[in-house]
Order: C-alpha cells, then structure tokens, then sequence
C-alpha cells in the first residue's frame, strides 16, 4: 500500500470519517487563490460549525502554493503537493494526536524513533509553554534532547486571521551522516515531515486573540515529502511519485535527467500542477488574472523548458505527460478522468498560443540582450515581452537571471499598472459619461449588466469575470474574460436566465458595508483597489452581488426585456457582448 491509503486506513480504523478532496480553488474564501493546506476548506468546522461526518475526519487534499514556483527545479519543490490530514473538531485533543501521529510512524511505517526529533511550543506572553506536548513526546520515548522549543515556529495560522493554535512539528533525519544526539532545527538534515496543530484559538483582524468554542486538533503531512524519505531517495523527483514521470519526460526529449534535471522537474511539476488547476470542478482557464494567471504562466514555464530539451513542441509531448499524470491519480480523483479531455485542450490551446511568438519572443530577447549597454533589462523592453510576445514577468526574469542580468520588474509592474490605469480609466470615462443623464434607461443597463454578469457565470463558467463595460442610451456593452466564442445555445441561456430573473421581479438591494466585509461576503468587483473603504454592494437576491456606485433599478421588473445582439472578441481571452433591452 502508498503512503496514502496507509494513511486513510490507520485513521479510518481511529474512527475517522475520510472526507473527500475539496477542489483546489477555495469555496468561500475569497482572500486565497488557493488551498494551501487541509484545513483551508475546514475553516467554518474549526470555527464552532458542526461537520455532517462527525467530529473525526481525515483526508488528502489538493493543495497549491505558488509563492515559491520559481523554486521548482530543485530537489524539493513541487507548486502542486497533497497534504493528508486528521482532525479532531472538539474530539480529541494533545495526548491522542501526538500518541497516533508516533505510531503511525513508527509502528505503521516503521520508522525508528531514533531517526525523529520534535519541536514543541515554547511559550510567549500571552501563551504558556506547552508542557503537555514535551512530557507527551518524553513518555513516548523521544530523548529531551531531541525535543527543541521555538515560539514563532510554533505557532500555527493560515494568513491573517482566524483558527489557530500553538503546534508540534516532527522531523526525520535524512542523512546518512551520524545522527545528532541534540536536535538542531536549523540543521538542514532534518526535515519537518508532520504538523500537528492544537487549534484553539481564533485571531481577529485587530490581532486579539480569543478561543474558539471547542479544542481542535489540525494536522498535515505533505506526501511527496514523506514518501522521498520513505523511499530513501534525496531528490523527490526520483520517488516513485515522479519516476516514470521524469522517465517519460527523457524519453520524449531524449536528454538524460542528469544532464538537465531543473528543466525536467520543471515540466514534471508544472504540467502536473497544470493538470490538478484544469481539472478541477471550478473551471480556471488560462488568462492574465487570478489562478488563470499562475495556469498560463505554469504552461508557459512548461514549454520554455521544453524547448530547452529541444523537445519538438508542436508534437504531442504535453498531452503524453498529462495523460500518465492522470493515470496515476484518476483512482484517487475522480475529476482527472471527468475532465481529462478538457484538460488536453486546456494545454494544447495554451501551447499553440504561447508557440507562436515563443520563438520570436526569445530572439527579440537575444537581441534586447546583445544591445543593452547595462545589467539591466529596463521597464519598456520587458514590457513589449509581455505586451507582444506573452511572456510573463517571471519568464523574462528567468531568462535574464540565466544570463545574469536583472530585470526592472518593480518599473515593469508599474507600467502595467499604468497601462491598466489607462484602458480603466477609459471604460470609466465612457461609463461615467453614459450615467451622467442617469437616465432611466441607463439605470436599467445597469442592473441588466449585473444580471448577464451573474448569468454568465452560470452558463459559461465561475471564472468568468468583468473586464469592462460602457452604457448608452441605445444599448450595453459588457466585456469578460472567456477563453472561447459563445455557442448559439450558451448565448441562448444566458438570455433565457436574464429574461427569467427580470420576470421573477427580484427586488435590489443596496448595503454600505467596508471593503473588507464586502471582498468577505464574496461580493464581485473589477478594481478592488480603487474602492474607498467604505464601499456600496447591489444584491440582487441570491443571484448577484457586486460592489458598484449604482444607479441601479429597485425591481428588476422594471429593465424590460432583454436580448443579446452580437457576441465578438475584444482582445485575447476577452469576449464581449451587445445588448438591448426593450419594454415588449
Ligand atoms: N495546517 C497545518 C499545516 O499546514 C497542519 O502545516
């Protein structure tokens, strides 16, 4: 058995109930691209609410972190990793997690305790020392010595606010060097390989700290981690995870993995990552936003480095790779084969994209590079990579770092921010120009807008979102992100649904509330930066809700009927549709 179902079976058998895999972009929390840990979906659970299994669950779940992908390519990074996890939700408490954690690894997969060491909660002024962990992990028979307090390293949050708690983190020496009598957390041999936190606090957004109703017990133990130690080997790609996957990868490049490993674990952990965000039951698309962003740039990255094991892009290479990548966990999720098509196309429409000015971009590079007269590759030049050749920062930072220059990206962020300032302040302008009269029929182009917002949402996907829209008198115009023409039939529901909201006579409501209650309660919005903090949200039932400076109708009897006139593109990944709305 993997490491995986050993896991679910010996907590199973504890009487836990397994819950299945939450979907890799979070539900309800807005604040995350995505889940980073086990206990992101949990949270509601671990704040007081009951969970329909009980009080003893156990998963692996799909989780990204991507604050570190310009660190694949080495020995441990992975931007995709699940993480297996038990919790108790006011169940049990310290003396069972630290007990069953020490057995699981020692009993169930035999690993000698003299190969562990753990760090433990040293106190601070508000919180004491955590001695019932120490004397725990002491009647367990871990040496004092290889038991160090840390405050800070202790402690455990996702983000800002909310549950949390002091923990217990547990570490495998991976050498083969002599192990250590004194436990040195520092000390790079050892590894964290599990995290138990004892969550029974809740931390507000003023930063006080209160408890929660009951004592929770969260854990997480990274799989590709454990399973690299497991298997003796100290490089991850070369655990039976990614073998056969860095196999494939040097067969159809025809490179050895020692000749060019960071390519090969880039595109190895890229396309897998790749492969869990376009399957997922929330449909993320490629696009310059969001988690479409990271998918675009991890394709990108991908074939970059293709390209630098001379694989033959056009050929078929990523499909390959993804099909054994979904192979390998179909059994595990059940949306790799719901969606494994979608996922092809996803990689191949993406890579035809980025293949057609890849070449030219890098030449463009090599010739900004031949001509710079400093270390430096200023604003403007990475800015035409991005704006003409769709390189993503990171790539041409990437590209230079290979070439030991540097990059103004700080120059570069700001242009783009100017250049998004510019094509938002002339939505804006046409926008507020068209409410100047606010007239009547304006004011019902707005609620409309909101409504076909929503709609679209529904019929073509979660990921759809605002990028622009202008008002007339005559009719609306709305842009969005999309990454394909409407069909006849999506157009036909999504004119159907308007038609149906306005039939229904839903009433709109207006609320003030501050920005952050506002980006809380899941309220859309296209430039969340440019609200003040005290900002309007237009409700229109449970169907829309989105910040706004209205006006907007108080029915939406009153818009009339609604009709879609032209649907077109209005620049790559961007759709937009015409609208009419008349009084029949
Ligand atoms: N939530 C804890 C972690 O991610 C277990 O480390």
């Amino acid at each position: 058995m993997n490491l995986k179902d050993l896991y679910i079976d010996y907590f199973v058998n504890l009487g836990h109930k397994q819950i299945p895999s939450a979907p890799v972009v979070p539900e309800n929390d807005p604040s995350v691209l995505f889940n980073t840990a086990g206990m992101q979906p949990l949270i509601p659970y671990l704040m007081g609410q009951p969970h329909p299994y009980g009080t003893r669950l156990c998963d692996y779940q799909k989780c990204i972190r991507t604050n570190d992908l310009d660190e694949v390519g080495d020995t441990t990074h992975h931007t995709f990793f699940e993480m297996l996890g038990n919790w108790s939700l006011g169940d049990y408490f310290k003396d069972e997690s630290i007990t069953w954690s020490f057995n699981f690894l020692t009993k169930t997969l035999n690993i000698p305790k003299e190969r562990l060491a753990v760090t433990v909660f040293a106190g601070n002024k508000d919180i004491s020392f955590d001695k019932v962990s120490f004397d725990k992990w002491v009647s367990l028979g871990i040496s004092e010595k290889r038991i160090a307090k840390t405050e800070d390293d202790n402690f455990w949050i996702a983000g800002e606010t909310g549950p949390c708690g002091s923990d217990t983190e547990i570490f495998y020496f991976r050498s083969n060097d002599e192990i250590p009598e004194v436990f040195d957390p520092s000390d790079d041999r050892w590894v964290e390989i599990w995290n138990n936190v004892f969550m029974e606090y809740n931390k507000s957004s003023d930063g006080s700290i209160s408890f929660l109703p009951k004592k929770n017990v969260d854990t997480g133990m990274g799989v590709e981690r454990t399973t690299a130690i497991l298997e003796g080997v100290n490089d991850n790609y070369l655990s039976s995870i990614w073998k056969d996957v860095i196999d494939l990868i040097s067969e159809i490049s025809n490179v050895k993995y020692e000749d060019n490993p960071k390519s090969m674990r880039i595109i190895a952990d890229h396309i897998r990552t790749a492969v869990f965000i376009s399957s997922d039951y929330a449909g993320i698309k490629p696009s310059n936003t969001d988690q479409g962003y990271i998918l675009r740039r991890l394709i990108r990255r991908a074939i970059r480095h293709a390209f630098k094991l001379n694989i033959d892009i056009n050929s078929d290479w990523e499909k390959r790779i993804a099909s054994l990548i979904i192979d390998k966990y179909k059994k595990y999720y059940k949306e790799l084969s719901d969606n494994e098509q979608v996922v092809y196309e996803v990689l191949k429409n993406e890579k035809e994209k980025f293949n057609k000015t890849l070449e030219k971009g890098i030449k463009e590079f090599d010739k900004i590079v031949n001509s710079l007269n400093s270390d430096t590759i200023n604003k403007d030049l990475a800015f035409k990579l991005y704006d003409t050749y769709g390189f993503p920062i990171e790539l041409t930072e990437e590209l230079a770092s290979e070439r030991n220059l540097k990059v103004d990206t700080l120059g570069f962020k700001d242009k783009f921010r100017e250049h998004q300032e510019k094509s938002r302040t002339a939505s804006q302008g046409k926008f507020k120009g068209g409410l100047a009269g606010n007239s009547e029929i304006e004011t019902k182009y707005h609620t409309a807008t909101h409504l076909l917002n929503a709609a679209l949402k529904q019929v073509v996907g979660s990921d759809v979102h605002q990028k622009g829209s202008n008002i007339t008198v005559d009719r609306m115009r709305f842009d969005f992100s999309c990454d394909h023409k409407l069909t006849d039939e999506e157009k036909a529901k999504v004119e159907q649904l308007v038609n149906k909201w306005i039939n229904e006579s839903i009433d709109v409501k207006c609320t003030e509330m501050s920005k952050e209650d506002a980006i809380k309660s899941g309220a859309e919005c296209m430039f969340i930066e440019k609200y003040p903090d005290i900002v309007t949200v237009y409700s229109i039932g449970d169907i829309s809700k989105e910040l706004c400076g209205g006006p907007h109708v108080k029915n939406t009897s009153e818009i009339g009927k609604f009709k879609i006139i032209k649907e077109e593109a209005s620049s790559a990944g961007v759709r937009r549709i015409k609208a009419i709305i008349s009084d029949e």
